[in-house]
């Protein structure tokens, strides 16, 4: 049993606590948010992660999970503290440090015996060296410390098995002692441990979203033209998945990607890129093409409907993903600013992000379920591939709707299907195939004589 601080409470540190808590460690987690410790110690959990709130509570139970906002309490015989705060977007692309320098000052300043400070927040490759010195400037009196760097591969809906089953783990260190220690607490995770220096293991972090959301930048441009060619993406993705050299995973054309990570993580390694002089036109590519899937969407939808003014459009779905309360990034916020710019009346239905969404879209009108959503639409969009949506009585929503018409921004419906069941169905790359083939979207005055 190892004694382990984390300093921050948001997903990646609570989720990190609470597994090194439910791995048989002491784990004190800080932050300096007063309110969200408070409502820790209650049990109730800040985020929504599924079996978050069920992992705290028996760790929690079990005396081995406790909660502060004094980094003196938290550090008091400790021997890890893992940074694990925000790094939101500063002005132009960068990631803004200053939680990170923060909680830096404030673990120097109470640390009482030898620590390994561990960054776990997605920080630019450079800042392992920098919190070391802040540390430096910042003791009271010389204590023995190191820096190392564990990047998080975390992703949300399903953190904790991220986190319990990973693919690897990285850490970066000039300290080998320190870095052995580090990959000692990992060790009952029995997965490969990569050690490498501070600077590497900040980039391995930075290349890999990098690459992943390249992936889908990639198939988001074939599927554009897939539709230009009568071609199915949905299709071509299987196709290529099979060539272990591709992989199937991260090939799903869509609304493009968001959330807390991608977009904030792609432009931040551009930004370190060129403030070396560098040009990074492939990373600029992969954010033209994710911003260009929400513009599309409401343009196929123009298309479909005719003149957006007055009609009423239903959007299923608004977190970023499935299996999320989040919000950041959200095509949902797009799509829905531009469709009421069109004179769209917009609503919405989420199974769990419509409390977060309420005051970032004011003007959209949230709905108790998707058949009220449907009720007197002339449109709906899958905005996010909840599985709910995939389940829907679709002759029912047909029969609520103003008009059948569906724009499926995440592909979850099989579209010889939806036409079969009399929709006007429209999703991303693919070629219209089968019985509908030839219909033709109904013309706008068409559809409001109805
Ligand atoms: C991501 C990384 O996966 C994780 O390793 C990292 O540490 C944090 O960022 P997360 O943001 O939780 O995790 O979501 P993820 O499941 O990776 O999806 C990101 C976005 O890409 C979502 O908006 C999703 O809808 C989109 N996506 C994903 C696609 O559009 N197509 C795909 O094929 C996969």
């Amino acid at each position: 049993m190892k004694q382990i601080a984390v300093v921050g409470v948001g997903y990646v540190g609570l989720v990190t606590a609470a597994c090194f808590a439910d791995l048989g460690n002491k784990v004190i987690a800080l932050d300096i948010d007063e309110r969200k410790i408070a409502r820790l110690k209650q049990g109730r959990m800040p985020i929504y992660e599924p079996g978050l709130e069920e992992l705290v509570r028996r760790n929690v139970h079990a005396g081995r999970l406790q909660f502060t906002t004094s980094y003196a309490e938290a550090l008091e015989g400790t021997e890890f503290a893992f940074i694990a705060v925000g790094t939101p977007e500063g002005g132009d692309g960068e990631a803004d440090l200053r939680y990170v320098q923060a909680a830096a000052r404030s673990i120097a300043q109470a640390m009482t015996n030898p620590l390994i400070v561990i960054n776990k927040s997605t920080v630019p490759v450079g800042t392992g060296d920098w919190v070391a010195d802040i540390i430096r400037e910042h003791q009271p009196q010389p204590m023995p410390f190191s820096v190392v760097s564990c990047p998080e591969f975390l992703r949300e809906g399903s953190a904790i098995s991220d986190f319990m089953h990973p693919h690897r783990v990285v850490l970066g260190s000039t300290d080998p002692e320190a870095a052995e220690k580090v990959a000692q607490l990992h060790l009952p995770l029995r997965a490969p441990i990569i050690v490498t220096d501070l600077r590497t293991a900040e980039m391995i972090k930075y290349a890999s979203n990098a690459f992943l959301a390249t992936k889908i930048s990639f198939i988001n441009e074939i599927a554009n033209i897939c539709e230009a060619l009568g071609a199915d993406v949905e299709e071509v993705a299987v196709g290529m998945g099979y060539d272990p050299r591709i992989g199937p995973l991260f090939l799903k054309a869509g609304l493009g990607y968001g959330g807390s990570c991608f977009p904030k993580d792609v432009k931040a390694l551009a930004h370190m890129a060129e403030e070396k002089g560098r040009q990074p036109q492939l990373l600029h590519a992969v954010m033209d093409i994710n911003a260009d899937r929400r513009r599309i969407a409401v343009e196929r939808l123009e298309e479909m409907l005719g003149d957006l003014q007055g009609k009423t459009v239903g959007l299923l779905g608004l977190a970023f993903k499935p299996n999320t309360d989040d919000m950041r990034e959200a095509p949902a916020i797009d799509i829905a600013q531009m469709l009421s710019e069109k004179g769209a009346e917009v609503r919405a239905y989420d199974p769990i992000a419509m409390d977060n969404a309420r005051d970032l879209l004011p003007q959209v009108t949230m709905c108790a379920d998707p058949y009220a959503l449907a009720k007197g639409s002339d449109a709906l969009v899958v905005v996010t591939d909840w599985n709910e949506f995939k389940q829907l009585d679709l002759q029912q929503i047909r029969d609520l709707m103003r008009q059948p018409v569906i724009f499926d921004g995440r592909n979850i419906y099989d579209p010889a299907q939806m036409c079969a069941l009399g929709f006007h169905y429209r999703g991303m790359g693919r070629g219209y195939k089968g019985p509908c083939a030839e219909e033709k979207p109904p013309a706008a005055d068409e559809t409001d004589a109805e």
